[in-house]
């Protein structure tokens, strides 16, 4: 047989990318092994995100990149395809190949089981831009990864259970790069989990645009909620941590607050945007809801579960963002408290209703704004994070730490927690007490005895040093 082609794979943005980016590499698994370096590679995949105007900017200066390496390779008369992927090559379509004439093929989100071909078309010849929305279902085209591959992406993995979205904020190109809301079946993301857990997965983040929007057909043939769908997974499968994002207040219905009270394997974390404390923005924003619905919201959500940490999304300088609208998303994270967030300068994009609206915000102006605000979602986290000294959290133990003889895991709320202990205890969940606490991550000792030797798929696996 001859030797497999390279292939490398770049994700940008969110976590929907992660989880798309694998499932390219696991249907071009028969013809391509995948590569961490874009030198040398047969094919190379940018898997792009658009949502705001830097990270769309960003992928023409990695092509530059590329070219030169393309360049190269066909001096030494090898070929090197360049794919553009993502939602960039979904809102672009073929505005991408004029730009960058160095890319072979564009594909969206939606086309991606179409990849192995398209690939094997683009080989030979000219460039192909596919962005339709197909109507085949990817997911049921898809070739799921092997049993090797899970293993070498870790412990935790994402599952997509749900894409597009409905709401049509209008500073977001989402709804049009991602389309409409779907949500896959109940039994095919059960039995994707079950893979995942054969393979040595501990942990799994059921991810969506707007993933509490849920709605796929249950066994009884009716919509489940994600409650239900996180229920089922509690119960049937061998995972032992659950966890979801991203969320809409909207969408946040009384059975997934209550299972945050009953599902143990449910995390006690939170992910909810809310991205202005100004009720006259939220509805400029069509976010559909207020600021006291979303107070009100998250103290029923703590009445659930005492312990949960609350993260979200913040967007400063919408049009027409007044210094009072600003002081009331101050107001709103004071009032909230945060265990961490996000939080952006406004950036207008291409055909969303706020890229049109009077009243822009002077770059300045948002610059002063997400200082202010990040300096105070940095002193909420900072606070979060030293209450915990002294506390017994569980870890799910990842990967090697930053310091030899160190592994690094999460906690519940998803801090980084750095312990000396060796590599077998990879893979498993233990108790920690946390001793010290870091910028970026804590520190901690085992309570609970490690593994003196290699149980898990993932210990194994670093043990033979993949
Ligand atoms: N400008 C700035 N931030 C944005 N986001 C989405 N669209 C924009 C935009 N046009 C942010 C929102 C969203 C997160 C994923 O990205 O906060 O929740
Ligand atoms: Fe975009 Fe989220 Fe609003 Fe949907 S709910 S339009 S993905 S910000």
């Amino acid at each position: 047989m001859s030797e497999p082609r390279k292939l490398y794979i770049k994700s940008f943005g969110c976590q929907m990318n992660v989880y798309d980016s694998h499932r390219m590499a696991d249907s071009l698994a028969a013809g391509y092994r995948e590569t961490d370096r874009p030198d040398g590679a047969d094919l190379v995949v940018l898997n792009t995100c658009h949502i705001r105007a830097r990270a769309a900017e960003k992928i023409y200066s990695e092509l530059g990149r590329i070219k030169q390496l393309k360049t190269a390779a066909e001096k030494e008369g090898r070929q090197m395809l360049v794919a553009v992927a993502g939602c960039v090559a979904q809102a672009e379509g073929e505005e991408i190949i004029r730009r960058a004439p160095v890319v072979d093929l564009v594909i969206g989100p939606q086309s991606i089981h179409r990849l192995p071909d398209l690939v094997a078309r683009a080989g030979a010849g000219a460039a192909i831009v596919e962005t339709e929305f197909p109507p085949e279902d990817k997911f049921d085209h898809l070739a799921p990864p092997s049993l090797a591959a899970t293993r070498a992406r870790g412990v935790t993995a994402f599952v997509t259970v749900q894409e597009g979205c409905d709401k049509f904020c209008t500073f977001c190109v989402v709804p049009y790069t991602r389309g409409s809301e779907s949500s896959r079946p109940v039994a095919k993301v059960v039995e994707e989990i079950e893979h995942l857990a054969a393979a040595g997965v501990a942990e799994v983040s059921l991810i969506g645009q707007n993933v509490n929007a849920y709605h796929g057909e249950g066994p009884d043939g009716r919509p489940w909620s994600l409650a239900q769908l996180i229920e089922r997974i509690a119960g049937k499968t061998d995972i032992v941590r659950i966890r979801y994002m991203t969320s809409h207040p909207r969408d946040m219905g009384e059975d997934l607050i209550a299972a945050h009270r009953d599902i143990a394997k449910l995390m006690p974390f939170l992910h909810l945007p809310i991205q202005s404390g100004s009720d006259r923005v939220l509805a400029a924003m069509n976010r559909r809801h207020g600021r006291g619905e979303y107070l009100d919201l998250i103290a029923r959500v703590r009445a659930a579960r005492p312990d949960i940490a609350l993260s979200s999304d913040f967007i400063v300088g919408f049009p027409g963002e007044t210094e009072e609208d600003f002081a009331a998303t101050i107001n709103l994270v004071e009032q909230a408290s945060f265990a961490q967030a996000f939080s952006f300068k406004y950036s207008p994009r291409p055909g969303t209703p706020a890229a049109e609206m009077d009243e822009q915000i002077p770059e300045a102006v948002k610059t002063e704004r997400l200082a202010r605000l990040q300096a105070v979602l940095e002193r909420q986290r900072q606070a979060f994070n030293a209450a915990l000294l002294g506390r017994a959290l569980e870890v799910l133990f990842e990967k090697p730490g930053r310091l030899p003889g160190q592994i690094v895991g999460r906690s519940p709320y998803l801090q980084p927690v750095q312990v000396m202990a060796p590599a077998h205890g990879i893979g498993t969940l233990a108790r920690v007490e946390i001793t010290a606490i870091g910028t970026n991550s804590l520190f901690g000792e085992p309570i609970d005895p490690l593994p003196a030797y290699a149980t898990t798929p993932r210990a194994l696996a670093t043990a033979e040093g993949a």
